[in-house]
């Protein structure tokens, strides 16, 4: 059984930053095969993990839509099982699959069912799965897997992005989905940690508190000249010390 692992929080507060990182943490450990998904339609795990993306489940589904008359020689099954394979980026230790833009309008729920079962059916072939979604809440409703391990949920050491993770919390639990084990992870502190009033507020809520990971100029500035974080920052930054030192908290194996 591949154990999924889903990463959540208000906008801009890490999740892809994290998510890279996580992706490493399993690469490092050996707890291979991967698969990343980015689920956020404005794609850009594939930056933070140096990588090109030829195509996405997106472009497969909008596909979908106009064959039919112009190969009769094609199921849209087999179709649609090609084009997921062509999406998927393949590298050592891991495989990323980009969903890119999701349906609009007049959703064409038969494309979207074709999908999510071929979907559904490569998910089993990996040993984790990595989710990187998109700001909110409502877009975890969506997601490929109906069952997530871990709710990584991230926030800055805000008050409002805090409280916004107890409200993801509780969001997920009221989905459709089952959701194992739930962890906060507060990234981009100043001053070396926590105010106490934070601290005292997520320990209230009690939710698991992974680690606090520092604002560090070295991954900003990476960042900043588009070259990938996850994989260029050293095993001896801050960052990557204290994501991993949370990581290590959720005893993967
Ligand atoms: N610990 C950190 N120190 C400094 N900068 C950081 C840190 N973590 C993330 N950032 C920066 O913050 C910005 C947002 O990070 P990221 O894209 O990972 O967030 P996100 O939650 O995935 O955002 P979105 O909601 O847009 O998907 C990026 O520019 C990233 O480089
Ligand atoms: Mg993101």
């Amino acid at each position: 059984m591949s154990i999924t692992i889903a990463l959540a929080g208000k906008g801009g507060v890490g999740k892809t930053s994290v998510a890279g990182l996580l992706i490493r943490y399993l690469k490092e450990k050996g707890l291979t095969p991967i698969l990343a998904v980015d689920a956020d339609s404005n794609a850009n795990l594939n930056e933070v993990l140096g990588l090109e993306v030829p195509l996405t489940m997106g472009d497969a589904r909008e596909e979908m839509k106009s064959i039919g008359a112009q190969n009769p020689n094609m199921t849209k099954d087999m179709l649609i099982e090609m084009r997921v394979n062509q999406a998927l980026v393949e590298e050592k230790g891991f495989d990323l699959l980009v969903m890119g833009r999701p349906e609009g309008p007049g959703c064409y729920c038969a494309a979207n069912t074709v999908l999510a079962s071929s979907i559904e059916s490569l998910l089993k072939n990996y040993r984790y799965i990595v989710l990187d979604n998109e700001a909110g809440m409502e877009h975890l409703s969506r997601v490929v897997a109906k069952k997530i391990d871990i709710l990584l949920i991230i926030s800055d050491p805000s008050r409002r992005s805090v409280e916004t993770a107890f409200r993801i919390r509780d969001l997920a639990r009221a989905l459709p989905i089952t959701v194992g084990r739930e962890g906060l992870i507060v990234n981009q502190a100043t001053n070396g940690g926590l105010p106490e009033a934070t601290q005292k507020t997520i320990e209230a809520s009690g939710i698991e508190l992974l680690g606090v990971i520092p604002a560090d100029e070295v991954l900003a500035e990476m960042d900043a000249d588009g070259r990938p974080t996850a994989v260029e920052l050293e095993a001896d930054s801050p960052v990557v010390e204290a994501v991993f030192a949370s990581f290590d908290k959720l005893g993967l194996s």
